[in-house]
């Protein structure tokens, strides 16, 4: 087949120069010029070819409002994030670490789709088909009837997906698979833009649903294209630390669902198994109360979970360190310069790390507290007293602010057994109620008065 022509396109202006060039033509935006195809002119060819012949437009009105087909999945973690199951023609891109699970949960579900009676099709493209069977006995798995494709030309698994029509389809993964059209390798930007782009289409038109597996870069982000998560309707990201057997699969972005759901697994020697009461698995034990350590009780979808946040803080040289694991950097700076100013805490000449405990990522403001009374617990070499909980968000002002559900969280830290909680006094419970009982709850409105309790109760 002859190659089709191809052009570069820029990333910020959309401007496209037939050559690649290091800095665009159009705009002077360096390294922006990505490869794609270039649009055909000749009409057989032109790929909305299909869309022009759509019918007339009806008003919202008309239209008749039914809930999409939802087919559930059978792991009952995994529906969760998904907003109740697959969709037909939907399109769930999947990323994470090398080495998570991502495989292996695909595989578990594309099995009990499977004998639930879908039709289902697991492309793969990381390793062979014999490679995949074996996974498949490990996982106990056994007569499974789910197809099987190695292949990583898009040509040739477009062609599949066309002629079995199944249900479901799995791309594992998307960094594999290249076109023939382009000429750039394997998992560049272009390739997998272009080639998620034909899948997406692919599955809109035939209603299959799609399952793309995307590689994660250093920096968190799903590798290369952040404009996939653009093209695709679910967006879930696998989270935890490969070295613990606990995994979190969240949502964040889901077309047909609630976002920042989480799902929950345990990682066994038989594939991942679905965690239904989470809230306390990410916690430490440690016998006595450690400086530095302050439990959070963090809200992710519907469940609360507790979170221990650890801090160190150590001497450092002129140029301190500031590092945080699963909670943003820029917020522990500006937490610190909070501490200074309002708590009249200083860590200028310290190291602070900052981690929270089990691989979770943080995200939401409420942890401003927790790792403000970690740091300071830390800061004293004094532990907080045993039985603690805290969360609230920090302004610049000093403030703490209410986070959104407090009662729920301050419930599930009372069911757990904790005794102390320090919470923006917006969120403390107005009326006496059971569900706190033996949990003593000290409500705070600016960061010194949380500060001042910590150093009287611990
Ligand atoms: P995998 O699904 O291959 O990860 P990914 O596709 O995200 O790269 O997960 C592989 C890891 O999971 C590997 O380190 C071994 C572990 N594992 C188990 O602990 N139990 C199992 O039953 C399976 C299949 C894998
Ligand atoms: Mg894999």
């Amino acid at each position: 087949m002859a190659k089709e022509k191809t052009i570069y396109t820029c990333n910020d202006c959309g401007g496209t120069t037939p050559r690649w060039l290091g800095k665009c033509p159009h705009c002077g935006a360096w390294n922006t010029l990505i490869e794609s195809l270039a649009e055909s002119a000749a009409p057989a060819k032109n790929r909305y070819a299909a869309l022009a012949k759509s019918s007339p437009v009806t008003t919202l009105a008309e239209i008749e409002a039914r809930d999409v087909a939802r087919q559930p999945t059978g792991l009952n973690e995994l529906d969760r994030v998904l907003g109740g199951g697959v969709v037909e023609g939907g399109v769930v891109l999947i990323g994470g670490d090398p080495g998570i699970g991502k495989s292996t949960l695909l595989l578990q579900a594309l099995d009990a789709l499977q004998r639930a009676g879908q039709s289902t099709l697991y492309v793969t493209g990381e390793e062979s088909g014999a490679q995949v069977a074996l996974r498949s006995r490990r996982l106990g798995l056994d007569g499974s009837q789910v197809q099987v494709l190695a292949e990583i030309q898009l040509e040739k698994i477009l062609a599949t997906l066309e002629a079995t029509r199944p249900a479901i389809a799995v791309i594992d993964s998307i960094q594999t698979v290249y076109s023939d059209q382009l000429s750039s390798a394997p998992g560049s930007v272009a390739q997998v833009r272009e080639c998620a782009a034909h899948l997406t289409r692919a599955a809109k038109a035939s209603g299959t649903a799609v399952v793309l597996v995307g590689h994660v870069t250093k920096e968190g982000a799903l590798a290369g294209p952040r404009v996939l998560e653009h093209m695709v309707d679910t967006v879930l990201y696998f989270e935890g630390d490969t070295h613990s057997s606990f995994r979190l699969v969240r949502a964040i972005k889901n077309r047909f669902g609630a976002v920042n759901e989480i799902g929950v697994f345990a990682m066994t020697e038989r594939g991942l198994k679905g965690v239904s009461n989470p809230s306390a698995i990410f916690l430490s034990q440690h016998a006595e109360p450690v400086p530095g350590s302050c439990v959070l009780v963090t809200l992710e979808g519907t469940r609360p979970l507790l979170v221990e946040i650890q801090a160190l803080v150590d001497s450092g040289g002129p140029s301190p360190r500031r590092l945080s694991v699963g909670l943003e950097r820029d917020r522990l700076a500006m937490l610190l310069a909070v501490l200074h100013r309002h708590a009249g805490v200083a860590c200028m000449d310290q190291d602070v790390f900052v981690n929270a405990v089990g691989g979770v990522r943080i995200s939401e403001p409420a942890a401003d507290l927790a790792a403000m009374l970690a740091i300071t617990s830390s800061l004293r070499g004094k532990p907080l007293p045993r039985g603690f909980i805290a969360f609230g968000e920090v302004g610049l002002a000093g403030e703490v602010r209410p986070a959104p559900r407090g009662q729920e969280r301050l419930k599930e830290a009372a069911k757990l057994g904790f005794s102390v909680a320090v919470v923006p006094k917006a969120n403390a419970p107005k009326k006496q109620d059971k569900a706190f009982e033996g949990l003593e709850i000290h409500a705070v409105e600016r960061i010194e008065e949380a500060m001042e309790l910590a150093r009287s109760l611990g």
